[in-house]
């Protein structure tokens, strides 16, 4: 038996604890089956560290989160916490952990799954086979840039600032992470901003142009603005493979090719930090739905995401492909009988349960590996 996984586990608010339960039951099956050995922290983070420890993300939780293997995160926030102040909402619990651990780099997967195909709102030609992934940088930017605030000048009229910051190094080693994906992949990485109107755009497209000629040039590299890229993922999302993005520019267009799935309840990510001296990197597991909370503790909610968002944890943080692969395989094949979550529901299908789903994932785990 190979020596345990540290994994910090965080489920956070909204639906975040009800997928979680059903990871909880994936866990359990790869340790009853000795295929792997688990040892789980849980802990606080969003909405629910505010309530008990008055912050959104502690600490405790941060240290926590350093000491991990890998970190698996449900969602946060929720309108129990929409009112507080703005240094104290629940989504400083996740930029607090992306900052502190160096967790620049953000893959986010969008996969049209075949049993899936007309869930999304576009033709299934355009999108059937969909397998894109953007990587988003996710500790710079924007999110962080100093000077930020709202202040009142002299006139007592109120100003709103945000900055958008890139430094060279910045840009590079989130570059690196993308065309090496690239390389295991299609080969191809389309870098967006908007070099036309910003500086940090210029600096941005100079510096992928760089790192592309001295160390990845047998990958084919694209510049587009970042608002055409918006418009081709909706109209012929297939030409691309891998897409580069700044933090904001890579939220946005995160929500649009999740959007194009037809499935936020099915994608997972994950977000990594640099490989230190140790062979270790800091890496943490999240779905992109985040909590919604309207639908929370109903027991609808789909958990897939949160599975699939384990499988890249098994994949990125332990190597274990293989086991990956069954799980994603698992899932592909209770969608392909018929069973949907409520997200996902089409005419004909079985309406499933939360728990439901995570108890056939479990199934088809089994069946797969006997
Ligand atoms: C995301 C979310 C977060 C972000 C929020 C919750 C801070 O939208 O992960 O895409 O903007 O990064
Ligand atoms: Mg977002």
């Amino acid at each position: 038996m190979p020596a345990n996984k540290r994994l910090l586990v965080l489920p956070g608010d909204g639906i975040g604890p009800e997928v979680m339960r059903e990871v909880r039951r994936v866990i359990d099956w790869m340790e009853h089956r000795q295929r792997a050995r688990f040892e789980i922290e849980e802990g606080l983070v969003g909405g629910a560290a505010l309530d008990a420890e008055g912050t959104p993300c502690s600490d405790k939780t941060v240290a926590s989160a350093r000491q991990a293997d890998a970190v698996l995160f449900g969602s946060v926030g929720g309108p129990k916490w929409d009112s507080l102040p703005f240094d104290q909402r629940p989504e400083l619990g996740i930029l607090r952990l992306r900052k502190e651990l160096g967790l620049f780099a953000n893959l986010r997967p969008a996969i049209v799954l075949d049993p899936l195909v007309d869930a999304s709102s576009l033709k299934p030609e355009i999108v059937r086979g969909l397998d894109i992934i953007i990587v988003r940088e996710s500790t710079g930017g924007i999110y962080f840039g100093e000077p930020r605030g709202v202040h009142t000048d002299a006139n007592g009229k109120r100003i709103g600032i945000d900055t958008e910051v890139y430094s060279e190094d910045e840009i590079a080693r989130v570059a690196r992470v993308a065309f090496d994906l690239a390389r295991k992949r299609r080969n191809k990485v389309t870098s967006t901003e908007k070099a036309n109107v910003m500086q940090s755009g210029r600096l941005w497209r100079a510096v992928v142009t760089e790192i592309h000629k001295a160390e990845f040039a047998d990958v084919e590299l694209e510049h587009m603005y970042a608002d055409n890229a918006a418009m081709q993922l909706c109209s012929r999302p297939k030409q691309f493979d891998v897409i580069l993005a700044s933090n904001l520019f890579g939220d946005v267009l995160s929500d649009l090719a999740a959007a194009l799935t037809g499935s936020l309840g099915m994608l997972p990510s994950a977000t990594l930090g640099a490989v230190g001296a140790d062979g270790r990197r800091h890496a943490l597991y999240e779905p992109i739905h985040g909590s919604a909370p309207d639908i929370a503790g109903r027991g609808v909610a789909n958990p897939c995401a949160q599975i699939l968002s384990f499988a890249m944890l098994l994949r990125w943080s332990f190597g274990m492909e293989e086991d990956a692969q069954l799980i994603e395989r698992a899932v592909e094949r209770v969608l392909a009988g018929g069973m949907r979550t409520a997200d996902i529901m089409q005419p004909g299908m079985a309406r499933i349960s939360t728990a439901v789903m995570g108890e056939s994932v479990v199934r088809e785990l089994g069946k797969l590996s006997a």
